[in-house]
């Protein structure tokens, strides 16, 4: 049974992943994971792919192994789409140390164990594709643990490609700038001291999911989307990290 797998199917990215991967492969199964059952439904039915939904929390260890059971030896999966996450802007007393925790457990470690779990379905040519982000390049103070997430994302992921190569098995990395999604329902800006004066450019996940799906197809280790996005890479092989940080905090403004 030839599957992809897409966490954070609910929203977003995810969900654009569903959706062209949906529009553009025959598989037998796509499986829909994240924690809001009625939108995974709601998206399954759209689907011309059959689709397994399977409402998990990935902050919730026994998530992993109800994942784990669904899968046997005729399973193979084409693609693994790790695209939940969360990102809260604030210093480092801003937010709370359990937010922190959570952050770093759904963006790190729930990425990490899907993985773990997927590898020994996947073949040659299988595709496994991790959400990072403009933030990878860099430290982001006041953006700082959710940056710092992303930049564990980025070195694992290449680690990883490095590993699987001998087994033909894609590695690529996303990065886009800003895109328009719930994501800014969650990050929290506007109770904090810095948030970033504007979110711009702002893209869409339409084209961001295009672009990252040539990519990953091609096996790039680096799927980046955006013009602003681009020129971060440059500027991040090029200049001190302490000139980067000067540059992101002359973004941002001062809310109290
Ligand atoms: N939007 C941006 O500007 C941007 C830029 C660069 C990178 N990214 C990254 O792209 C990825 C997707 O974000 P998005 O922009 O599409 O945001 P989004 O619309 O908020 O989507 C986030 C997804 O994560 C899922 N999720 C959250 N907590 C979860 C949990 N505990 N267990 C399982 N799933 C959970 C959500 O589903 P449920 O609520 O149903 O669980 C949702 O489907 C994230 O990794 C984000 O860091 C976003």
């Amino acid at each position: 049974m030839r599957i992809a797998v897409i966490t954070g199917a609910s929203s977003g990215i995810g969900r654009e992943f569903v959706k062209q991967i949906d529009a553009s492969e025959k598989l037998d199964e796509i499986w829909l994971i994240s924690r809001r059952e009625d939108k995974l439904n709601q998206l399954a039915a759209e689907l011309k792919n059959k689709a397994r939904v399977i409402a998990l929390d990935l902050l919730d260890s026994h998530s992993f192994e109800v994942y784990k059971e669904q899968l046997n030896d005729n399973t193979e999966v084409r693609y693994l789409v790790n695209a939940s996450g969360f990102g809260y802007m604030g210093d480092w007393s801003e937010i709370s140390n359990e937010d922190q925790m959570r952050m770093i457990d759904l963006n790190v470690k729930a990425l990490v164990s899907m993985t773990n779990i997927t590898i020994p379905y996947m073949k040659k040519g299988s595709m496994i594709i991790h959400m990072g982000s403009g933030s990878v390049f860099n430290p982001l103070p006041y953006f700082n643990i959710y940056a710092s997430t992303k930049s564990f994302v980025r070195h694992y992921s290449r680690g990883l490609r490095e590993e699987l190569k001998s087994l033909g098995i894609h590695v690529t990395l996303i990065c886009p700038g800003w895109v328009r999604t719930e994501f800014f329902d969650h990050t929290n800006s506007s109770n904090v001291r810095y948030s970033p004066k504007k979110y711009t450019p702002m893209t869409e996940p339409h084209d961001v999911v295009r672009v990252a799906l040539k990519h990953a197809k091609r096996n790039k280790p680096l799927s980046i989307y955006g013009w602003f996005t681009k020129l971060q890479h440059v500027l991040g092989k090029l200049l001190p990290h302490s000139l980067i940080m000067c540059m992101w905090k002359g973004m941002l403004k001062e809310n109290k």
